[in-house]
């Protein structure tokens, strides 16, 4: 027993930043992003908190679902940009929704959301739980340096949701991660610690708390990790790529997709993606593309789905999933 998607959800910041905003705050043109990343433009939170923006979307996925509030039997949401350490911003979206089912979050950064389905398929299999809300939420605003041209350009804030009912969708899941900090890392401070011994380049000292990110060794990572992990899904799944109707994938660089497609001797128009307008939202960009697609009417009952994604960590996973509404 697994489950099925009964509804989803997404919500993004009102303010556009275009590239050719970032080019009067940093050494960067139009062109340079395009051409090497394929964003033209994303949203990045002003008024609206990362709180917000997954309460929406977690509305949206339950009106989408015909579920209420007070069905849910989980809440998780995948972040690493919320606005409270604690208490968790799935504790405090069960408070804003009304619902009083358990409640935490999970992250495994960019992955986050594949996690979240795959720790939701644990607890179907092995509870009487019959629904569960799977929140991806993520403020990369609040994580960036504005004055880091290597890495303010590639994200944006949003969030996507999805209701989950029991149900035999889920065809084949898998999640990993390979243990490295210098590839993709953003520091926690200590504090006002009196007793903590500061070492040179230490949070308190100076910004490293910002996301620092080796891009060419993420590039790498992302191709390979995306063809394997697809590759695998299909295997555990006994499926081959034509029976794949999308890829629905990470969105963290075009070159990366156009890359990973061409390996995986798919169709180009099989993969979905939103980065041109959107961004890498981190652990969002699977759940907010998922909806799109949704909502666009490109899903048809019955479609195969492949979701894939990786990110700090470093982590993957990937899944795939039967379409049946
Ligand atoms: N505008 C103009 N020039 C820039 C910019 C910019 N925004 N950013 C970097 N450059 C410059 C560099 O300084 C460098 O200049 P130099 O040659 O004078 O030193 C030149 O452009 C080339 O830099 P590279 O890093 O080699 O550029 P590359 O083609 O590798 O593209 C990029 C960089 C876009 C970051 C790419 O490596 C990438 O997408 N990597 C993967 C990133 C990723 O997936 N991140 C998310 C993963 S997980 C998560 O989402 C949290």
């Amino acid at each position: 027993m697994s489950f099925s998607i009964l509804g989803t959800g997404s919500a993004l910041p009102s303010r556009v930043v275009t590239n050719e905003d970032l080019s009067l705050l940093v050494d960067t043109s139009d062109e340079w992003i395009k051409t090497r990343t394929g964003i033209t433009e994303r949203r990045v939170c002003t008024e609206e908190s990362i709180t917000e923006l997954a309460v929406q979307a977690a509305q949206k996925a339950l009106e989408d679902s015909g579920c209420s509030a007070d069905e849910l039997d989980l809440i998780i949401c995948a972040t690493m940009s919320a606005d409270y350490t604690t208490p968790s911003m799935a504790c405090v979206l069960q408070m804003q929704l009304g619902a009083s089912c358990p409640a935490f979050d999970i992250n495994a950064a960019c992955t986050g959301f594949l996690y979240a389905l795959d720790v939701a398929a644990g607890y179907f299999a092995r509870t009487a739980d019959q629904k569960i809300l799977v929140v991806a939420a993520e403020a990369m605003s609040r994580l960036v340096d504005w004055q880091d041209r290597g890495t303010c350009v590639l994200f944006g804030d949003g969030a996507g949701a999805a209701v989950l009912g029991k149900g035999n969708d889920l065809l084949a899941i898998q999640t990993g991660a390979k243990g490295n900090i210098s590839s993709l890392y953003a520091e926690n401070g200590w504090g006002n610690s009196p007793f903590h011994k500061q070492a040179e380049g230490d949070v308190a000292s100076g910004c490293s708390s910002y996301l620092h990110m080796d891009g060419q060794e993420v590039f790498r990572f992302a191709v390979t990790s995306m063809v394997q992990t697809v590759e695998q899904v299909l295997d555990e799944a006994g499926l081959a790529k034509e029976d794949i109707a999308w890829l629905i994938p990470h969105q963290a660089n075009i070159r990366i997709l156009d890359s990973a497609i061409s390996r995986l001797k798919l169709p180009k128009e099989k993969c979905l993606t939103n980065i041109a307008v959107r961004g890498n939202t981190s652990a969002a960009c699977v759940a907010i593309l998922l909806d799109e697609a949704s909502r666009g009417g490109k899903l048809k009952k019955n479609d195969l789905l492949a979701l894939t994604a990786f990110g700090g960590g470093l982590t993957t996973g990937a899944c795939i999933l039967r379409w049946s509404r």
